[in-house]
Order: structure tokens, then sequence, then C-alpha cells
């Protein structure tokens, strides 16, 4: 056989996989092949395959005479909306997809070129776990890709989709990825499986409860984003991508609107309800001020008393982060904290501004969430908007109460630009809290105590006390909005911030 002949032998056992009745099984359960899922995550025809013809190097239990080329990872590199990117693919049909030495040595590669060359990572995992046959030196392969993982944090964007199985330790290097997407019942995370959680505390779980798509999105949190297919999943990574520099130093790429930058919206006038009890959902807020109501929404099932994502203004992306009063009345608690610190830090590292619409009435009360570790929780996101140095714009919508104002991006922070709408109370507590603190001795009966809540109300709830500080920039009308935070941020373009030298800071985690 000839060279060339051999070369084409070996890439078409690359393909193949598994073979023809391993690879039914992943159709039977609605699964996509490795190189399906590599080929509707990019630009058609941009795939450049690496390590194709890269074999295994075990030889025990039998390994010797099973050698599939590629060993059943698909690495390489492509484009996406014309950027490049990196990407691995775990292909179940060979030897579950697990990772062995060489597989390892593979991701190893292409994550070592994403950082050298500044472009995203993005991870197709389907996979059994660690190749048991190779024992230790598959798990050395695991934590060399951790330690990538890690050293590309803030570097490069990196993302993990969850397409299959994916257990144990090799949960980990999805969870330091700055985005999870899974597959709705087709995938699952759990570091230890139902038998093991079983036999060590004999509850029974099945595997979609206790690590499925959607335990991950609404309970957990260890998910960004529920897909209802591999190919919407593919799609959806594109959408995200849309919206992210390539690595720390570029710029998220501009996309041009037509929707007019002094666009006015009358609804926002009304939008905040006469009775300051009253919820209303933030998004409809955010969907009325941005470029062309388009918002990628993040963690769009966890903690939604928080609304975290991304859209642009004036063509460019920024991070929206919103208190939603339509949930636990938009109070701060421990999931919501965690979930907002770290998109705040992601946005930082990436020089992506953050935009905050705020209408908070405080932290969360109640022994769960003081147990829970609420101090450390909201010091969390406290840490997380204080230390970014990236523009930041706030625009206070109604509530801003207590601790919760001063977390939210206040101008204390270093938020560059804060905005009131008339709405707006900025204060320490509400009214009925305030008074029955302040006067609780003195006061007597109900009409008295109306009377100091009325008049804590005509002082305090308000945003010109914070006005005319200083520490609100200008009370704004709520229709002038997207005009108002545009401008802020073309003055903020070239905007140059910087912390104190460290080697890291300290944060409470
Ligand atoms: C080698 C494996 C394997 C593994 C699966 N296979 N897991 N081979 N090492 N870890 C093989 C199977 O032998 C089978 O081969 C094929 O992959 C498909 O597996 P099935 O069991 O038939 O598939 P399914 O029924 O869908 O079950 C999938 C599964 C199960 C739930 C993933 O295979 C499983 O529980 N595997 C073990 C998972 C595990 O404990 N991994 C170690 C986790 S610890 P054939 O030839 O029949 O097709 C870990 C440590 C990382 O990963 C540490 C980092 C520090």
């Amino acid at each position: 056989m000839s060279n060339l002949e051999e070369l084409r032998r070996r890439h078409a056992g690359a393909e193949a996989g598994g073979g023809e009745e391993r690879r039914e099984r992943q159709r039977k359960e609605a699964k996509l092949s490795a190189r399906e899922r590599i080929d509707l995550l990019l630009d058609a025809d941009t795939f450049e395959e690496m390590d194709k013809l890269v074999r295994h190097r075990c030889r025990d239990f039998g390994m010797e005479s099973q050698i599939v080329d590629g060993d059943g990872f698909v690495t390489g590199y492509g484009l996406v909306h014309g950027r490049p990117v990196y990407v691995f693919a775990q292909d179940f049909t060979v030897f579950g997809g697990t990772l062995s030495e060489t597989n390892a040595q593979k991701v190893c590669k292409i994550m070592d070129m994403a950082m050298k060359n500044g472009a995203p990572v993005v991870g197709l995992n389907d996979s059994g776990g660690a190749r048991i046959q190779e024992g230790v030196v598959s798990l050395g392969g695991y934590t060399d890709i951790f330690l990538r993982n890690t050293l590309a944090s803030g570097v490069v964007p990196q993302i993990s989709a969850i397409m299959g199985p994916c257990a144990g330790g090799a949960v980990y290097s999805p969870a330091i990825t700055d985005f999870v997407f899974m597959v709705d019942k087709t995938s699952y995370m759990f570091v230890t499986g139902p038998d093991v959680i079983k036999t060590v505390t004999h509850e029974d779980v099945t595997k979609e409860e206790l690590g499925g798509a959607s335990t991950h999105n609404t309970t957990s949190g260890v998910a960004h984003f529920l897909s209802a297919g591999d190919a919407d999943c593919c799609a959806h990574i594109r959408e995200l991508l849309r919206y992210l520099p390539s690595n720390n130093m570029d710029p998220a790429p501009v996309v041009e609107t037509a929707d007019p930058w002094d666009r006015e919206e009358k609804a926002l006038d009304s939008l905040v309800p006469a009775e300051s009890h009253q919820p209303y959902d933030m998004k409809d807020a955010i969907r009325l001020v941005v470029d062309d109501g388009e918002f990628l929404e993040v963690h769009a099932l966890y903690a939604q008393n928080l609304v975290v994502g991304f859209a642009r203004m004036d063509g460019r992306t920024v991070g929206v982060i919103g208190n939603n009063p339509a949930v636990l009345a938009g109070c701060l608690d421990n999931n919501s904290s965690l979930k907002g610190a770290r998109f705040v830090r992601f946005c930082d590292a990436f020089g992506i501004p953050l935009l905050t619409f705020e209408d908070v009435p405080g932290f969360l009360p109640g022994t769960a969430q003081e147990w829970g570790g609420i101090i450390k929780h909201g010091a969390k996101l406290l840490y997380a908007y204080a230390e970014a140095t990236v523009p930041k714009v706030t625009v206070i919508t109604r509530k801003a109460y207590g601790g919760a104002y001063c977390v939210m991006g206040s101008k204390h922070l270093r938020t560059d630009v804060n905005f009131a709408w008339p709405t707006a109370e900025i204060a320490v507590m509400g009214a009925e809290g305030a008074v029955n603190i302040l006067y609780r001795r003195e006061i007597a009966g109900e009409a008295a105590r109306l009377a100091k809540i009325a008049e804590y109300k005509e002082r305090f709830a308000n945003p010109f006390v914070a006005a005319e500080r200083g520490f609100i920039d200008d009370v704004i009308e709520p229709r002038e909005t997207r005009k108002r935070v545009i401008r802020a941020l073309r003055m903020l373009r070239n905007k140059v911030d910087t912390n104190p030298r460290k080697k890291h800071g300290n944060i409470p985690l």
C-alpha cells in the first residue's frame, strides 16, 4: 500500500470512530457525532483538524489491538462568524469518549495554541471520563487540562458544552470554563453518580434528577444555558461568541445596527408601577434600552431575582446586570450574588462595559440566607464590582436600599456614570422599617406611625438626596435612558483605570 493509500485509510478510520453500531446507538439517543457537532459550531468548511493520526499508547487490557486513529477526540481550529476558535469534541463511540494520555495531549496542544494566538476554546463534552485502562496517566492528563483551564481563565473565553455524560473529576474542566451549556435530556454532570450516592447516603436519585441539564440550570447554577438539542446548542454557542472578544486584549466585535442611538422610549416612562411594592419585569426595561431589543440572557433559569446577560449599545457589547422586582421583589440572595459576581468578573476580565439596572429592596432576610453565607456571598458581588475597571454605568429605576445600594454599581465603587429615574428611592431602608426603628418608643397609634412613614418617604424615598451629594450624576427621564447611557459609554470608550499592584486579590470565596 502506498503512503497515500495508507493516509486515506487512516483518515477513514478516524472518521469512522467506534463503528456503525455505536454510531447508531448515538443517533437513537438523539446525539450527533463529534464531527457533526463541530460542523454545526464552525462556519462552513473552515475546520482544520489536528492530530487526526494520533494513536493511544496503552498496551494493557488488550488495548494494543484496539486502535482507532485520532483516539476519539476530534481537535483543531476553525472560524465562528469569521473569527478563529479552537475546538475539541469527544467521540463517545471510541472507548466512550474517554480521556487517554494522547487525548489529553491533543487538548493541551490546542489550548496552548489558543493562548498564544488569543482565540476562544470550545469543548464539546461527551465522555465516560478518565480511560480506566490508562489509570493514573489519564488522571495526569485531566490535570494538565485543568491547569491550562486555570491559566487561560481571563485570557481567552472558554466555553463548555455538555452533550452526553460528564462525570467524576472530569466535571472540573467545564466548571473552570466561563460558560457551560447543557443539552436537555441527553447530558448530565456529577462528581459521584446515583449508584455511589445510594451506597453512601442511601438516597435514590436518577441521573437526570441528580445532574441533568434542568437541574444544573435551575438548582445548582453549574450550567448557564439549557439547549433543546445538539444543533440548538451549537447555534447557541455561536450566538454567545458573537458578543465576546477573542481575548482579553482585543475589543468585542462591533455589530452595526439600524436602531437609532438616541431613540426615546416612551414606554419606559410608565414601566415602574406607581405603587412601590408592585412588581415589574426588569427584562422589559433592558430590552427597551439596548440595540434592537436583543438580550442574550446568561443563567436565565437560575437565581432569577438577578438578571445577567449580553446586549449591545451603539453596536458594542455590554454586560447587563439587573435586579428583577418580578422575582423575590428583586432582593439579593446567596445564589444571585454568586451569579452576579461571576458575570461581573467575566466582563471585567474581557473589557466588556457593565450596565447595571437597579431596583433592589436589600438582601433577602432569613436564617437560610444567613446560614447559607449571605455575608460572604454578598461580599463577592461587592468585591467584583469594586475591582472592575471597565466602564461602569448604573441606572437606578426604583429601589436602592441599604447594603444593596452600595453593592449594585454605586458611585462609591468607582462606577463612572450613575443615573436615577425620578421614581428612584435611595435610602438606608424602606420607610416602614425605618420608622419602626427610629420611633419605636415614641409612636402612639397607627395615625402617628403613618404620618411618620409619609414624612420619611417625602424626605428620603427619592433620588434627589443622592443627587445633591453627587452620588447620582443626573436624574433622567426614563424615556431618554438609551441616549444618555450611550453618550456615557461613548465618553468612557478610552477609560483606563487600575488596581494596586498585587499578585492577586483574595475575593471572599
Ligand atoms: C474506558 C469506558 C469508560 C471509561 C465507558 N467506557 N466509560 N472505557 N474507561 N471510563 C466504554 C464502555 O466500556 C463502552 O465500551 C463504551 O465506553 C460505552 O459505554 P457504555 O457503558 O456502554 O455506555 P452507557 O450505557 O451510555 O454509559 C455511559 C457511562 C458508563 C455512564 C459513562 O459507561 C460509565 O459509568 N462509565 C464509567 C464512568 C466513570 O466512572 N468514569 C470514571 C470517572 S472518574 P464498548 O466497547 O462496549 O462500546 C474520572 C476521573 C477524572 O473521570 C479525574 C480527573 C482528576
